[in-house]
């Protein structure tokens, strides 16, 4: 869980006033409240609207979840059928021209499908942007319910030239993960990545939600703050770490069995080696989970349930044990659902879009969070270049 860190803030004379020296990477700086997800003030638990992230993880559908965020409660039977209503209708009303735009998109990292769909779907569904709440929630809606469409369909488009429609007479994950693996999963699979997809939902002010925030405070568009957040997301230190771990445990699999030898064993020389050459370790490591990460307890629960999953389990809890003893870095969540989207037939390339499938509720929430008791984010800089230097025209700049 949380540990204690200190860290040290300075005060300076600046140019226009009282300049407050925050550590770099803002380092447990405050920018704002918020009431959405958070550290709990005993430092042990997430919370999510007041429910600890496992509780909420382990037993919330993906619709009782959206709800909880977004409305702040978790809802009634009429609640949940119309929330469940709307994310399914408009799973199936991402407008035609948005996959033909996808069908122009390069064979790449399918998070920039994402970005880019999102922003012709603002186009389409919101050319005028409002900010009174019906509007709000419904696009955060809209959003919700097609980020997992334009995902998939760009994957497959770029790698096969179709792309499987969404079916709003399924559950949204079990639709989600249908559309990513291409077949029907058994209940069991959906319930897996549904337990993901709300693990993934939001986490206070990590690097992508605060972009949506910093976006957001410019009083820009809900479409747009999202793009922003894809983009934060798609980085290794961020969302892509899940992507980043797999490969790795893949690699180590693969050394392992040339060597002859188990990969449960065989983790710790692999860990060892890497550590030694100053490399760092995907799936390890949290800014505010320092000594544990309670979300890998609810993924491990499916990930034992799921093919080899003992197997997974050993291999996993043996590379935790190397990690703790040689670096007291815990395993963060991308860890795990490395191994549980393995499980499931993912692709490793949509690891990271499924965490923006689950991370969009939060997105949303805070962007409604953020214009509702808005204030321009907007820190001041200390330079420290030059000074004083005067133009000089090209002929003169640069002669020898
Ligand atoms: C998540 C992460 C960015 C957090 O960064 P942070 O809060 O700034 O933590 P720090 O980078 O200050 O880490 C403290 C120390 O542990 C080291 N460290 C952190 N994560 C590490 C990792 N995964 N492997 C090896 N060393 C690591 C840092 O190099 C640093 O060492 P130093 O003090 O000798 O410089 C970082 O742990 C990381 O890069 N992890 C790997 C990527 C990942 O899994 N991201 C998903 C997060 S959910």
């Amino acid at each position: 869980m949380a540990k204690r860190i200190e860290v040290e803030c300075k005060y300076e004379e600046g140019p226009l006033g009282r300049y407050i020296i925050v550590p770099k990477g803002l380092y447990n700086v405050v920018p704002d409240t918020t009431t959405i997800s958070g550290v709990d003030p005993t430092g042990q638990h997430t919370i999510y609207r007041g429910y600890t992230i496992a509780d909420i993880g382990e037993h919330a559908s993906f619709y009782e979840a959206a709800h909880l965020f977004l409305y702040g409660h978790l809802p009634c039977e009429d609640e949940l059928r119309e929330i469940k209503r709307k994310i399914d209708t408009y799973r199936a009303q991402v407008p035609e021209k948005v996959f033909d735009a996808l069908k122009l998109a390069a064979k790449t990292h399918p998070m920039y499908y994402g970005s880019y769909a999102v922003t012709l779907l603002g186009q389409y569904y919101a050319p005028e942007w409002r900010f009174d709440d019906d509007f709000l929630y419904e696009h955060a809606l809209r959003l919700i319910a097609a980020i997992p469409v334009v995902f998939t369909a760009g994957w497959h488009l770029a790698h096969n030239g179709t792309f499987i429609r969404p079916d709003p007479n399924l559950d949204h994950a079990k639709d989600a993960l249908r559309m990513i693996i291409g077949r029907m999963p058994s209940d069991l699979e959906a319930r897996a990545f549904e337990s993901s997809l709300v693990l993934y939902m939001d986490h206070g002010f990590n690097a992508s939600t605060f972009t949506v925030r910093v976006i957001a405070s410019t009083l820009s568009d809900m479409y747009s703050a999202i793009a922003g957040g894809i983009g934060a997301l798609k980085g290794p230190l961020h969302g892509g770490a899940n992507e980043k771990a797999m490969q790795m445990l893949l690699e180590a699999k693969e050394q392992a069995e040339k060597a002859g030898k188990p990969l449960e064993e065989y983790i710790e020389e692999y860990l060892l080696q890497k550590l030694a050459r100053k490399e760092k370790i995907m799936g390890f490591g949290h800014r505010v989970y320092k000594i544990h990460d309670p979300r890998t307890d609810v993924a491990a629960k499916f990930i034992k349930q799921l093919p080899d999953g003992e197997f997974w389990l050993k291999v996993l809890k043996k590379a935790e044990e190397v990690m703790w003893r040689e670096k007291k870095l815990p395993a963060n969540i991308d860890f795990y659902t490395g191994v549980l989207y393995y499980q499931l037939g993912i692709p490793i390339p949509m690891y990271t879009p499924i965490f923006a499938m689950g991370r969009i509720v939060g997105w949303t929430s805070h962007y409604i969070e953020q214009v509702k008791n808005n204030k321009i984010i907007r820190p001041t800089e200390k330079y420290v270049g030059p000074t004083g230097l005067k133009y000089v025209p090209l002929e003169e700049r640069c002669k020898k």
